[in-house]
């Protein structure tokens, strides 16, 4: 049975590997019309406080629906190993200070136009046109705006969960294997439990 640190070993290799398929989280939040899912790239892992770092723009649904409600699913699939992990916690998110100033430094320039544009994401696109509300095109007059730098800094937010409960499955011929790490806030330390898979 994998103990909690093979967990967080496993993210953590996770977050440093883009080909790693844990890369991708399904990010699982309550909004007042029911639950949604959406992919999130997992940018980074901290152990040491149990906490999940993620990017997104501070204008998103998502972002509206946390606001409401804080507490979260993630659900990652590695279908190589057949290794599913499902978490729980607790999501804050942040668009300044000198922390998440330094998250955007590290964000590539092609990458900081994902938050320039002018409209919200999920607005609607009047005649499907991307012209209206999408991101500047990389290379383009807009991409080398200072202005439209600025303008996606503004729209940045570093979205971080602090994770309660693990929930591994792997997938084997010889037997399925299921555990639960449950964090004790009392203990300062997870519990483990094998479950029926
Ligand atoms: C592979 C993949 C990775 C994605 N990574 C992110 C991400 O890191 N942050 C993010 O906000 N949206 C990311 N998205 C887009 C989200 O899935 C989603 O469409 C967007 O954030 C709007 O979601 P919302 O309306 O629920 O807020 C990604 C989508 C895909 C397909």
């Amino acid at each position: 049975m994998p103990t909690a640190a093979d967990l967080w070993r496993l993210l953590r290799r996770a977050s440093a590997d883009r080909h790693h398929p844990w890369r991708v989280v399904a990010l699982c939040t309550q909004g007042a019309d029911g639950p949604r899912a959406r992919s999130v790239i997992l940018r980074q892992v901290h152990e040491e406080d149990r906490r999940l770092v993620f990017y997104t723009d501070r204008r998103s649904h998502k972002v509206h629906e946390l606001a409401q409600c804080d507490r979260v699913a993630l659900l990652c699939w590695d279908p190589r190993h057949q290794q599913q992990l499902r978490m729980t916690g607790q999501a804050a998110v942040d668009g300044s200070g000198d922390a998440v100033a330094a998250h955007w430094a590290t964000v590539p320039e092609r990458a900081q136009l994902d938050y320039a544009s002018p409209l919200p994401p999920g607005s609607p696109l009047v005649d499907g046109s991307s012209e209206q509300g999408g991101p500047p095109a990389p290379g383009g007059p807009a991409a080398q705006n200072p202005t439209t730098r600025l303008r996606a800094r503004g729209h940045f937010a570093v979205l971080q969960v602090q994770v309660c409960e693990m929930d591994f499955l792997e997938l084997d011929r010889q037997g399925h294997q299921r555990c639960r790490q449950v964090w004790v806030p009392s203990q300062s330390a997870w519990q483990g439990q094998p479950l029926v898979p």
